[in-house]
């Protein structure tokens, strides 16, 4: 239709610059005219026809969702989660247009452009090797089992990974000193817990919920820094190491749990940081640490966003970032990155946590169990998970 426009209307330019209309010309525009308005009208028709359609079909809709309430907050559930995802692909677009440079306007030194080329080429060459033992992904969530109802809203709490060890470590709240220790989860769960506990006081506050309890060490943020990595005896409360973690503390690791900057978790390869960065658009940057003396020994960057983000944990050297919404929804898991690059996104779908409306301030993988230890609004939760070797 706009192409035969263009042609009368350029028909039209060239007539009224010759200042003569001669008659062969007006019939020509009047069957163009005709045929134009034939199709406007069928045009209009199919309009009509599908509004009619849409009409019946929201009907259709409105009188499917009255049926029952529990339908009805499943399909808002769909609908909020659908409209969440369309939030999230247009601010990416948003996002990728943004990051695209207008390449008039780029004027960098060729040296800092050959610097940042070698950097990139060590990134993808160093990646470390695979460990035969850790080739797995996950590929949904089994079950959950609601432990306990104890401590603050937010707060964070985990079985110790290390061999042999059923401790059970419970930090209330997203700044304290003190730590709750229970020697096993019965213990913990049992109504007189209080009796068997002890309690653990640290040189120095702990921030956030994302500490981790490592063979007879606890690592966790220090309150009082913006990315300082404590490492401290549990035993005997002496600070072992520091690590001032470059570029990390600027903005929170996850923008719905806003009390994390550091989030420090373990997988079967050992001790992690993640971290979000500001010059890296908020993505999620991921640094395998040497517990042992709490080194930085690699960071990747990731392509997953700290947007909307809850939490996040890693399996056998995969990041798995689990995304909500502010009114607290259902968990999903919807972006991953593998330091291997052997899982990659597009291969599974976005795994969503069982159903319950759910806000998670603190996950915790325990590498053994393959559990996921949560603090959801106050609750003690553990989530079984299913995962596939490779
Ligand atoms: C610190 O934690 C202990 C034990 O969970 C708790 O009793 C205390 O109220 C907490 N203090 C603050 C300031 O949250
Ligand atoms: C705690 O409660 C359990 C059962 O709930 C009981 O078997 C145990 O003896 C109690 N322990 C103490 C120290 O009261
Ligand atoms: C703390 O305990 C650990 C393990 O028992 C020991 O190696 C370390 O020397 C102790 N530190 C101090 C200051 O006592
Ligand atoms: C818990 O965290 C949520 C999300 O960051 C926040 O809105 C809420 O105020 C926090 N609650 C407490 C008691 O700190």
């Amino acid at each position: 239709m706009s192409l035969s426009l263009i042609t009368i209307l350029l028909l039209l330019g060239t007539a009224q610059t010759q200042r003569t209309t001669p008659d062969f010309m007006m019939e020509y525009f009047q069957r163009q005219l005709q045929q134009l308005e034939g199709r406007l009208i069928k045009c209009e028709q199919d309009v009509q026809h599908f509004s009619q359609r849409m009409y019946e079909m929201s009907k259709e809709i409105h009188g499917q969702t009255s049926k029952s309430n529990v339908l009805k907050s499943e399909v808002k559930g769909h609908i909020d989660t659908l409209a969440m995802r369309l939030d999230r692909v247009e601010r990416d677009v948003e996002y990728l247009q943004n990051k695209i440079p207008d390449t008039d306007q780029v004027d960098i030194e060729d040296s800092l452009l050959e610097n940042q080329m070698k950097e990139a080429k060590l990134k993808k060459t160093s990646v470390i090797p695979k460990d035969k033992d850790c080739s797995s992904e996950l590929v949904g969530i089994k079950s959950l089992k609601i432990v306990k109802k104890a401590g603050d809203a937010n707060g964070s709490w985990m079985k110790d990974p290390t061999k042999g060890s059923a401790k059970i470590y419970f930090f209330s709240g997203t700044r304290n000193s003190t730590i709750l220790a229970y020697t096993t989860l019965k213990s913990f769960t049992e109504a007189n817990s209080t009796k068997k506990t002890e309690v653990i006081h640290l040189p120095f506050p702990w921030h956030g919920t994302g500490h981790i309890v490592y063979n007879g060490f606890v690592y966790y943020h220090n309150a009082d820094t913006n990315n300082e990595i404590l490492k401290v005896h549990l035993s005997n409360r002496t600070v072992t190491d520091r690590l001032l973690l470059p570029g990390a503390g600027r903005m929170p690791a996850y923008s719905l749990s806003p009390h994390t900057l550091l989030d420090l978790a373990v997988d079967e390869m050992g001790l992690w940081s993640i971290h979000a960065d500001p010059d890296f658009g908020g993505n999620l940057v991921i640094t395998k640490l040497d517990h042992s003396g709490l080194a930085v020994e690699h960071t990747w960057d990731t392509n997953c966003n700290s947007r909307d983000a809850e939490a996040a944990f890693i399996i056998c050297g995969t990041l798995y970032v689990v995304y909500n919404s502010h009114y607290g929804g259902r968990s999903s898991i919807q972006c991953l990155f593998d330091i291997h690059d052997t899982i990659v996104a597009e291969s599974i779908p976005a795994l969503f946590f069982p159903k319950r409306y759910t806000s998670h301030s603190g996950l915790h993988f325990h590498p053994k169990d393959k559990q996921l230890y949560a603090w959801d609004d106050g609750y003690q939760t553990i989530y079984k998970l299913d995962i596939k070797k490779i």
